[in-house]
C-alpha cells in the first residue's frame, strides 16, 4: 500500500516559554524536528509533508528539501493541522501516517510497525500507545470489550478515574486516507476553539469501526517534549542511545555519562574517548585515536591515530598521528598535517603546519604556512595583525625558530634558517641564515 507521512510541527510550544519554536530547540545538536524527519525519511515511497505554522519560515528552512511544507496559518489544533494537508496528499496514497515533531525519540521501526498494523486493519486507523508510569500530560486510552480503542481522553478533560489510566496516546497514527479526509470534516470544535485529531476515535466508534492500538514496548521512545524538563530527559536518552551505538561499533567510551556526541558525528573503531568530551557538528574522527579527557571538538576532521588531550578544536583538520594538548586551541582553518606535534598552550588559526612540525609550548600561529619539520620554539608568536589588516607568515622547511621569537608579518623565512631566542623578526630571512636580536639581524650563514 502507498503511504504518505505527515509531520505536525506548526505549534508554538507555549510550555517551553521560549522565543524559539519548540520544534527548533536543539536536541542532540540538531533541531528537534530533524529526528522525526530522519526517522520518516525514505520510510514510505512519498516525500513526507511537514505542517508548519508558528515561525513558519524558520521551521521551513530547518526542514530544507527533505520534505514538502504546508502552512497552517492559525494553529487550531492537531486535527486542524492535518486538514491543511488534504489538497497536497489526497489521491497520492492509500494510507496517511501522522507523526508529531515533538516526539523526536520515536524510531523508524516503530513507525514501520504502525503502518503494518494499519495494513492489516479492516478499520479506518491504527495508533501508537504506551503504558508508562509518568503520563506527562498525554491523552488516556480507553479500550472497549474487544480491546479496540474506544476513546482518547485529553489530560485536561480527564476525571480522577480516567487520570489513573496508564495507557497513553503517543501521537502517532496511520489512517486509511479516504476515510481520513471525510472524517476530518466531522471533528467538532472543542470548547477551547480547537479541532482535536484525537476526536477521530469517537467518530470511528460512532460508525462501529475498529481503531487498533499498537502498544509500544519502550517507554523511553515515547518521551514527548512539552517543556524543558522533558527536553533534558530526551537529551539524556538520545545521548545514551548514540553512545551505545558507538560502543557497539567499536569505540571505547570510558565514561558514557560524561561523553556528549552529537548525532552528526562519525568515529572510527578502536578510538578511545575519555570523560568530559563533547563532539559536535560535522565532526569526523578516525580510528585508533585517543580523545579527551576534557575536550571539545566541533566541525572538524581528525585522522587516524591522533591524540587530542584537554583541548578545544573548532573547524580544524588534523591528519594522521597528530598529537595536541593538553590545552591546545585549534581555530577555524587550522590544518595540522601528518605527525604534527603541538604541546600545551598553543593556538593555531587559519594556518597549515606541514608534516613533522613541532610546536611544543606556548605559541600562537595565525595566517601562516609552516614547512616540513619546522621546530617552533616555546613562546613563538606570529604577529599577524597590525591593527588594521591580517598578514601572512611563510616559513619554509627545516627552519628552527628559537624560543620567544616574534614573527612580525608579512614575513618569509627561507629553508633551513634559524632565529635566535628572543628575536623580533621584522624582515624576510634568506635560506640558511641565522638571525638574532631586536630587530633581528643576520649574523651568519649556515652551511
Ligand atoms: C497531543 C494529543 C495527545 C497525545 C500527545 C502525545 C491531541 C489533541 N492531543 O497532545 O492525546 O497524548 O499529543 O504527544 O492531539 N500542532 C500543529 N498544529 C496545531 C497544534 C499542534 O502542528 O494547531 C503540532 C505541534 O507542533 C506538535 C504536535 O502537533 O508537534 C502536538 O501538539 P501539542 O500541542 O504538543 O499536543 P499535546 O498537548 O502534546
Ligand atoms: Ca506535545
Amino acid at each position: 500500500m502507498k503511504t504518505t507521512a505527515v509531520l505536525l510541527a506548526a505549534g508554538k510550544g507555549t510550555r517551553m516559554r521560549s522565543k524559539t519554536p519548540k520544534v527548533l530547540h536543539p536536541l542532540g545538536g540538531v533541531p528537534m524536528l530533524r529526528h522525526s524527519l530522519d526517522a520518516l525519511a525514505g520510510l514510505t515511497g512519498q516525500t513526507p509533508v511537514v505542517v508548519v505554522g508558528h515561525e513558519a519560515e524558520a521551521v521551513q528552512s530547518a526542514v530544507g528539501n527533505s520534505a514538502r511544507c504546508v502552512v497552517q496559518a492559525e494553529q487550531l489544533g492537531t486535527g486542524h493541522a492535518v486538514m491543511q494537508v488534504e489538497s497536497t496528499v489526497k489521491g497520492e496514497s492509500d494510507l496517511v501516517l501522522v507523526a508529531q515533531a515533538d516526539m523526536p525519540l520515536i524510531r523508524r521501526e516503530t513507525y514501520e510497525a504502525l503502518i503494518e498494523t494499519q495494513e492489516a486493519n479492516t478499520g479506518p486507523f491504527s495508533m501508537l500507545t504506551v503504558i508508562a508510569e509518568d503520563p506527562r500530560g498525554f491523552g488516556r486510552i480507553v479500550r472497549n470489550a474487544q480491546g479496540h480503542v474506544q476513546a482518547i481522553v485529553e489530560d485536561h478533560e480527564a476525571d480522577e478515574e480516567q487520570k489513573k489510566i496508564r495507557e497513553l496516546n503517543v501521537g502517532g497514527y496511520c489512517f486509511n486516507a479516504e476515510w481520513l479526509w471525510a472524517a476530518l470534516k466531522r471533528i467538532p470544535l472543542s470548547p477551547k476553539g480547537e479541532y482535536y485529531l484525537t476526536d477521530l476515535v469517537a467518530i470511528a466508534n460512532q460508525d462501529g469501526q475498529p481503531v487498533l492500538a499498537r502498544l509500544m514496548d519502550d517507554p523511553q521512545e515515547t518521551i514527548g517534549i512539552n517543556n524543558r524538563v522533558h527536553l533534558a530527559e530526551a537529551e539524556a536518552i538520545l545521548r545514551a542511545r548514540i553512545n551505545r551505538g558507538w560502543m557497539e561499533a567499536g569505540v571505547t567510551l570510558l565514561d558514557p555519562a560524561t561523553t556528549y556526541i552529537e548525532s552528526t558525528v562519525q568515529i572510527g573503531a578502536d578510538t578511545v574517548i575519555q570523560p568530559n568530551t563533547i563532539l559536535r557538528g560535522s565532526t569526523t574522527i578516525g580510528a585508533d585515536c585517543l580523545i579527551g579527557p576534557n575536550t571539545v571538538i566541533e566541525n572538524s576532521t581528525v585522522g587516524n591515530a591522533c591524540k587530542v588531550i584537554a583541548s578545544v578544536v573548532e573547524s580544524a583538520t588534523l591528519e594522521n598521528r597528530v598529537d595536541i594538548g593538553p590545552y591546545a586551541h585549534l581555530r577555524k582553518g587550522a590544518h595540522l598535517a601528518d605527525g604534527v606535534h603541538m604541546g600545551n598552550f598553543g593556538e593555531v588559526k587559519n594556518s597549515y603546519l606541514a608534516p613533522g612540525v613541532k610546536m611544543g609550548h606556548f605559541s600562537y600561529i595565525g595566517d601562516a604556512q609552516i614547512g616540513r619539520n619546522v621546530n617552533i620554539g616555546a613562546g613563538t608568536i606570529t604577529a599577524n595583525y597590525d591593527g588594521e589588516n591580517k598578514h601572512k607568515t611563510e616559513i619554509e622547511e627545516d627552519v628552527f625558530i628559537g624560543s620567544d621569537t616574534m614573527l612580525v608579518a608579512p614575513l618569509h623565512i627561507g629553508k633551513g634558517a634559524r632565529t635566535g631566542a628572543g628575536s623580533v623578526v621584522t624582515k624576510d630571512v634568506p635560506a640558511g641564515t641565522v638571525v638574532v636580536g631586536v630587530p633581528a639581524r643576520a649574523i651568519r650563514k649556515l652551511k
